[in-house]
């Protein structure tokens, strides 16, 4: 398997004492949706920003790709790094695969940040949604999918003041392989409650939510609070679903003081 896109983002940091931190990007996007962060969280940490299978500059990928697969594929890149235990930071689509990641591997996990995310599973509707999103990936191309997204996961203020991230959202996902969103979609569909997961972790976890998330509202980042036990809760305010991209100011220094926080830090 080819990692090319995250060259970049290995600093020269590799094996000190220093956390890794590996940063999920969501759907149907890839690795830069982090551009405003990688920079910012690689003063205190070593920052791995991959794109996910059929993502970004990372190949085709026609079928279902589940969040399991995802969490494999990140596996492999972290024993190609010789990297044992990191803190996974994901956002929405990552947060699914970082819990599938911690399910499997919990001891490779040194801390988890979810960022707009819940985890439970679909409800029936939600997944005849994800069916439909798929066939119109695959129907009508990309670029219909990125212009009916970007209205749903920007929050208001972002699209009233930020017309450069509205900007770089559209094109983030108009470039991306109809395919690959076809197949992590029908893969987000298959993934089971893991909110069992989050209740058995023994490292720190943060949770991340934006005040003007409409695809997942408030209650599901509290529910993930009340199931990890110690879990820390931020809502960033002015920031929609990507809220890391829309308040990358409070997204980073939230991330930072958790990441300084942890123990051995
Ligand atoms: C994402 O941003 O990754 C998606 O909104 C996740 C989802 O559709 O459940």
């Amino acid at each position: 398997m080819v990692f090319t896109s995250i060259a970049q983002f290995i600093a020269p940091y590799l094996g000190t004492m220093r956390p890794n931190l590996l940063l999920i990007h969501g759907f149907p996007l890839d690795h830069t949706l982090w551009n405003a962060n990688v920079e910012e969280l690689g003063r205190v940490a070593t920052v791995i920003a991959p794109d996910l299978l059929g993502f970004g500059e990372n190949g085709s990928d026609p079928g279902t790709r589940t969040m399991e697969s995802f969490a494999e594929q990140l596996r492999a890149l972290l024993d190609h790094h010789h990297l044992q235990r990191v803190v996974l930071c994901g956002l929405s689509m990552g947060g699914y695969v970082a819990l599938a990641f911690a399910e499997r591997w919990p001891d490779r996990v040194e801390a988890l940040i979810l960022c707009n995310t819940r985890s439970t599973a679909d409800t029936e509707e939600a997944k005849a949604g994800r069916e439909a999103t798929a066939n119109d990936a695959v129907e009508k191309g990309s670029a219909v999918i990125a212009r009916a997204m970007v209205q749903k996961v920007l929050g208001p203020t972002t699209r009233r003041d930020h017309p450069d991230r509205v900007a770089q959202v559209e094109n983030m996902i108009a470039r991306q392989d109809p395919q690959a969103i076809a197949a992590a979609s029908r893969g987000m569909a298959l993934r089971p409650d893991r909110t069992h997961v989050l209740a058995a972790l023994t490292v720190p976890v943060l949770i991340i939510t934006g005040d003007a998330d409409a695809l997942m509202p408030l209650p599901t980042s509290l529910a993930m609070a009340d199931a990890a036990l110690g879990a820390q809760l931020v809502v960033l305010s002015n920031a929609g679903h990507l809220s890391n991209l829309e308040a990358p100011e409070q997204f980073n220094a939230t991330v930072m003081e958790f990441l300084k926080a942890m123990p051995g830090a």
